[in-house]
Parts: C-alpha cells; sequence; structure tokens
C-alpha cells in the first residue's frame, strides 16, 4: 500500500535520512522505535558538523568571533523553538537535558519550596516513570502526597475520577500529553481548564506530543511543558522546559554554576535573568544548534502534514495487526498518535522484539518506562512499534508479515 496523503513526499523525506539505508541481518531496516528516539536527517548531522568544523566555541563567555558565532547559533535555536510551540517569549525556553531534567527542574524548584504536608501532586496512571519518581521524590521531601488519576480499559483518563481528584488540596498537576506506552492522546487542554479554574497550575510532559502534532503552549493555556530533543530529530542530551514567564521568574535557580550568575562574592550571588538562570554551567551547545535545525526541519514538512501521514499509518497498522490470531493491543483510545503497543498470546514480548530484529524490524520491547501501565493492563511488558514521519505503509506490512512469522515459529 502507498501513502494516500498526495503531496507527502515520504520518499524524499526518506532519502534525508542515511541511517534508513541500513541492512539489519541483509534485510532492509524497518525503524519503527521511534517513541524511544527517531533518527535525524542530514540537516541536522550537517548543522552538528557545521557548528564543530567552522564556529564551535563556548558560548555568552568570549568577545572572540568564534565564540561570537556559537552564541548567535544557540540564541536562534531558542527563538525557533519559541516559535514552534508558540512561546509568548524566547526567555520563557529553557534548555535542559532532555524532558526528564525539565520536569525534575519543576519538582525541585516550583514545587518543593511550596508544597507542606497535607498537598496533593495529581498525575495520571499513564506517565512516563520521569513524570512519577520527580514527584514521590518531592513528595517524600515535603509530606506532599501522590494523587493518580485512573485510566479505562481502552487506555484513557477516567476523566469523572479526574474532577474529583482536582481539590484545593491540589498545588500542581503534571499529566502526559502522548502516551508513550499506550499512544492516548489525553485531552489536555480540558485539563488545564479545569485545573486553573481551580488555581491550579499544569506541567504538561510533551516528549511524545511535539514530533507528532502540532502544539501551541498558549492556546492550551499550559504552565509549563516539557520535551526532549530526540524524540523529535535532534540530538540526544538535550531538551526543552517552556514555563510562564511569572512562574519562572519567582522560582530559584535548580542548580548553581557559570552562566546562571550575574555576579558572585562571598557575601552573595546574584542570579542571571531568564532562561540563563536555569542553564548552569556550559550547555549542551550542539544539542541545541541540532535541536533548531532538527525545528526547521520538521517546521518544512508541516506537522500538519506528519500527523495526517502518521495517522494513515496507525489506521493502517491497527487494521493489519487486529487481523493477526493471538496478537492484543494494548491501548485504544479513540484519540491516539502513531504507537501500536501489543502483546501475543504465544511470545513473550523480548523474544518478539528479537525475533523482529532478525527481520529487519526494530521495535522497543519492554515496560516503556511506564510500569504502572505494565501492571493496569496485567501485562508484564510489551512490544511497541512506533511511527515517525518517514515510516511507510509497506513497512506496516513487513511488520505484520514478520509478526505472523514468529508467531508460526513459537507454535
Ligand atoms: N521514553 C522512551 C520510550 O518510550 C525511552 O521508549
Amino acid at each position: 500500500m502507498t501513502s494516500n496523503t498526495a503531496q507527502y513526499d515520504v520518499v524524499s523525506i526518506r532519502n534525508d535520512f542515511p541511517i534508513l539505508n541500513r541492512k539489519i541481518f541483509g534485510k532492509p531496516l524497518v525503524y519503527l522505535d521511534n517513541g524511544a528516539s527517531t533518527q535525524r536527517p542530514t540537516q541536522v548531522i550537517d548543522a552538528v558538523t557545521d557548528l564543530y568544523e567552522n564556529h564551535y566555541s563556548n558560548v555568552h563567555r568570549g568577545v572572540h568571533t568564534l565564540s561570537q558565532e556559537s552564541s548567535v547559533l544557540y540564541d536562534d535555536a531558542r527563538v525557533k523553538v519559541r516559535g514552534f510551540i508558540n512561546a509568548a517569549c524566547v526567555h520563557e525556553v529553557v534548555f535542559t537535558s532532555g524532558a526528564t531534567e525539565s520536569i525534575n527542574l519543576v519538582a525541585q524548584s516550583y514545587a518543593r519550596p511550596r508544597l507542606q504536608k497535607g498537598d496533593e501532586i495529581l498525575i495520571t496512571h499513564m506517565e512516563h516513570h520521569s513524570n512519577i519518581v520527580p514527584w514521590q521524590m518531592v513528595c517524600e521531601q515535603t509530606g506532599a502526597e501522590l494523587k493518580v488519576v485512573p485510566i479505562s480499559d481502552k487506555g484513557e483518563l477516567e476523566m469523572d475520577r479526574f474532577h474529583e481528584l482536582l481539590s484545593e488540596k491540589t498545588k500542581l498537576v503534571s499529566v502526559v500529553h502522548v502516551s508513550n506506552a499506550l499512544g492516548t492522546v489525553n485531552p489536555v487542554k480540558e485539563l488545564i481548564d479545569a485545573a486553573h479554574a481551580l488555581g491550579v497550575p499544569v506541567l504538561v510532559d510533551g516528549a511524545q506530543a511535539v514530533p507528532h502534532i502540532p502544539v501551541d503552549v498558549q492556546k492550551l493555556g499550559a504552565d509549563f511543558y516539557a520535551f526532549s530533543g530526540h524524540k523529535i530529530y535532534g540530538p540526544t542530551g538535550v531538551g526543552v522546559l517552556y514555563g510562564k514567564e511569572k512562574l519562572l521568574n519567582e522560582m530559584p535557580p535548580y542548580q548553581g554554576g557559570g552562566d546562571m550568575i550575574l555576579s558572585v562574592s562571598f557575601e552573595g550571588t546574584t542570579y542571571n535573568q531568564l532562561p540563563y538562570k536555569f542553564e548552569a554551567g556550559t550547555p549542551n551547545i550542539a544539542g541545541v544548534v541540532g535541536l533548531g535545525a532538527a525545528i526547521d526541519y520538521v517546521q518544512k514538512i508541516g506537522l500538519g502534514a506528519i500527523a495526517a501521514h502518521e495517522h494513515g499509518l496507525l489506521v493502517y497498522a491497527t487494521s493489519r495487526l487486529r487481523r493477526i490470531d493471538g496478537l492484543r493491543i494494548i491501548g485504544e483510545a479513540d484519540q491516539k498518535a502513531g504507537l501500536i503497543s501489543f502483546v501475543l498470546d504465544a511470545v513473550h514480548p523480548h523474544d518478539i522484539g528479537t525475533m523482529l530484529d532478525a527481520e529487519g524490524v526494530a521495535v522497543r520491547a519492554g515496560h516503556h518506562c511506564a510500569q504502572p501501565v505494565m501492571e493496569r493492563f496485567k501485562v508484564p511488558a510489551t512490544a511497541r512499534a512506533s511511527f515517525a514521519m518517514y515510516n511507510t505503509f509497506d513497512e506496516i506490512d513487513v511488520l505484520a508479515e514478520a509478526i505472523v512469522k514468529t508467531i508460526g515459529m513459537f507454535s
């Protein structure tokens, strides 16, 4: 089957990703582990190489030409991120090492100083560990309590329970935009509006959302929004914390060090302004520059077109996989992004992963850093095929045939 989105040139997109030419055990690579990490186009690889070959030095620290050039490239990437998520201003964009650090920053700098015994943090049962453990830690530190919104058998949030659990005790809601284990797209606007009606701020973990659906933080009204570079065709070790200026201004620095200060003496230190207050030490300059190039690339293709293509893949893959005897899809929300978690009656997910790899098909097998989701669906693990802008309908056919072959070998 070929793409039904006429103007969407998946062949030309694939040509931008050198690694997609790889053979695995002599078979063409079918890369369906994009939820764990996407691949990078030449444009991102070239931007990082160009930085190192022609412009590299430390940023915001030198008057010499290379430091100036690196600083301009670094600061330009922040402008690109601002436009990409429609933050109100550039200093609402803080560069971090990834979504995980972004969430920990909010837990320690926003929540910890405000929380007391009796207060509550509200999360959901479908969170990634990175949106559970930081809150458990801050609850231990402060005596606050973690409340969890349950999920239905389809893998959707139980919204009635959300409204019941949200109360004057809630000091922050932290919710995933798109579940990495189920693919569920949560109604974050509705959650944010309800929380705001009680004056409760909301952090959205957008790591699995920004590569797949257009995100406008102002339209959503999110107080904080976190994502990672490597899931959106950018480098590893870089990510973003968006925060509303007023909230970020009220928060103390998360880490101390160079670049986050205006002046330091043994009598006291004056902190730098936003966003540098939260970017202590030499940052991941190449990562940030690469992320800027990744955002340019995604915007050139267009998130609307990417979302439509991936939705087509999801619909096709769902119908193909549903027809396989002994295969159960975990997570069948009405609103889903392009990923399918599944289990087979006869084969453990890790064996599925190994067998599919032998056919050139890369999927993730395991608990996906979302053990509570596995426990909710009473499975030890799942296999997960997660799609990106460069995947094709033919690759879905290869996946389906490799699963059927796997079942045949284990029965
Ligand atoms: N969070 C990443 C995943 O879902 C690693 O695979």
